[in-house]
């Protein structure tokens, strides 16, 4: 054989000794991750104590957070699906502990919208937060030029304090009832309907 490495030494590795060019390399490298690693914390922080956009790795936290409120009887439950679907829907509060509220803004048709899947992580219910997460989704319907919204609710005080009126639940259309179908309180439903009027209400941003 003319080969200058033998069969059995033909596996091993070449040792190359390590020049100053690998070295930067590698420190730079080593560097670059670093760097990353301190963005990408810096930027899951900012993600948080905010009232914000989902993510959608963090529908199935929002769905365990639906579900201890939806087993109280406080809101529906909402399947995976349904979650993913409407995730455009929601905004949600975050903080160390993982989803501390969550909302969604329901359009039903083109004057009309409903608040939905309202809920605060018991520890952190009394801070305004659940104020916020409202507002959110408030100045979204301002700013689609949604004339008025409404919500069912257990807690009218809650809506009444941000100028919601409870208001009888047949002057509602029909069509915002469907959901109800699947209510294990169907149809004996103590749920309260109330509405906000959003025509003539500027952007909170003045716009
Ligand atoms: C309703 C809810 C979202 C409010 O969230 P929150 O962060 O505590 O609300 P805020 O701190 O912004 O506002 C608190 C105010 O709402 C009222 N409020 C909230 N929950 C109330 C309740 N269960 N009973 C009576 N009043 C209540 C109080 O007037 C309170 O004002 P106060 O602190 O001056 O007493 C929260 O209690 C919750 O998740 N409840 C369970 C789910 C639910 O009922 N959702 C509404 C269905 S649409």
């Amino acid at each position: 054989m003319g080969d200058s490495q033998s069969p059995c030494t033909a596996s091993l590795p070449v040792f190359r000794p390590l020049t100053f060019a690998h070295f930067s390399e590698n420190m730079l490298h080593y560097f670059s991750l670093h760097a990353k690693r301190i963005v990408t914390e810096k930027c899951e922080e900012q993600l948080k104590h905010v009232v914000r956009k989902p993510k959608l790795t963090e529908v199935v936290a929002m769905k365990e957070l639906l579900d201890t409120a939806a087993a109280e009887g406080k809101v529906l439950p909402r399947e995976l699906p349904e979650l993913y679907e409407n995730v455009r829907d929601f905004y949600v509060y975050v903080d160390d502990h993982g989803i501390g509220g969550l909302v969604a803004l329901h359009i039903d048709m083109v004057n009309l919208a409903e608040v939905r899947s309202l809920v605060v992580r018991e520890d952190l219910r009394g801070q305004d937060i659940g104020k916020k997460l409202l507002d959110a989704v408030l100045e979204e319907a301002r700013r689609l030029d949604i004339a008025r919204v409404y919500a069912f609710s257990r807690v009218p005080v809650f809506f009444e304090k941000n100028q919601f009126r409870q208001i009888e639940k047949d002057q509602l259309p029909y069509k915002v009832f469907k959901d109800c179908l699947r209510c294990r309180l169907y149809p004996e439903c103590d749920e309260v309907a109330l509405i906000r009027d959003l025509s003539g209400e500027a952007l909170e941003n003045g716009e």
